[in-house]
């Protein structure tokens, strides 16, 4: 299945886990609207999603959110709309001229969302052409995903959403090494007065390693590669850190 399909089935899942499910992650919303203060003049975010962090994204310049899935642009919220400018598209293959954004951003693992190691390649590569020289790139993965190993169908959320259902994850973790990924088999069970309907989600996730992250960003042509390990920009450490926030430059 394409990932736009894939995405296009988990768009209500995902929008409902971020923000009603689990509560949203202010250190995290104030990172990206930090770093957009610090990055005057047009923003990309490859990847945007239903809008999550079009607020944070926002500035006195553009912000384009180049997204895939029909699904996630269907999802953004009436008031987050005029806060960028959607197009629907992916990051191997932007709709932009090279050197269009002084920041491009592509949060939240949205690259270990990609199976395919071409695919991954190629995203990056394409962001390094459409960062303005002189530009960053931010890029959001979690190594510590690769630390993790199958896991039995185990239940995670038992919910009550804003329409009156209800909704219950179960979800079974397969840890493979060839491809090195980990698949999330997801049981998501909707209950709506009495009836119960279920549908199966599969996300194949990549595993992204600091190195790897790194080699990916120099072959693409960024240089000065700034490490973070979380939303406060404490230096990354491969055992502690929960997640890996690289700040990439395009040279002059
Ligand atoms: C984990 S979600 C993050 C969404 C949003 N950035 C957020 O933080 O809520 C990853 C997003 O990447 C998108 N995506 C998947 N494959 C993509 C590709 N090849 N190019 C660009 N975006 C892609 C998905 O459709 C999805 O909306």
């Amino acid at each position: 299945m394409s990932t736009r399909n894939l995405w296009n089935r988990y768009a209500r899942y995902f929008n409902a886990e971020e923000g009603i499910v689990f509560p949203a992650d202010q250190p995290e919303l104030d990172l990206y609207a930090q770093i957009r203060k610090e990055h005057t003049g047009t923003c990309l975010e490859i990847g945007a999603g239903s809008g999550r962090l079009a607020g944070s994204l926002h500035g006195h310049s553009v912000t384009v959110a180049l997204e895939p899935s029909d699904s996630m642009l269907a999802g953004w919220k009436a008031s987050d709309c005029g806060l960028a400018a959607r197009v629907q598209g992916t990051g191997e293959r932007m709709p932009f001229r090279t050197a269009s954004f002084p920041l491009v951003c592509f949060p939240y693992n949205g690259l270990q969302c990609v199976p395919e190691e071409e695919i991954r390649i190629g995203i990056i590569d394409e962001a390094f052409r459409v960062t303005a020289p002189g530009g960053v790139f931010l890029l959001e993965v979690s190594p510590v995903f690769a630390r993790r190993d199958s896991e039995p169908l185990t239940e995670r959320y038992n919910a009550n959403m804003p329409d009156g259902t209800r909704l219950v994850l179960k979800e079974k973790v397969e840890r493979r090494r060839n491809p090195d990924s980990i698949k999330y088999h997801m049981f998501y069970t909707t209950t709506d007065r009495g009836s119960e309907t279920t549908e199966v989600i599969t996300l194949d996730l990549a595993v992204a390693s600091r190195y790897q992250m790194v080699t990916l960003l120099k072959n693409a042509g960024f240089r000065d590669i700034i490490e973070w390990g979380n939303y406060d920009r404490s230096p990354y450490d491969d055992e502690l850190s929960p997640r890996l926030l690289l700040l990439a430059v395009k040279g002059i």
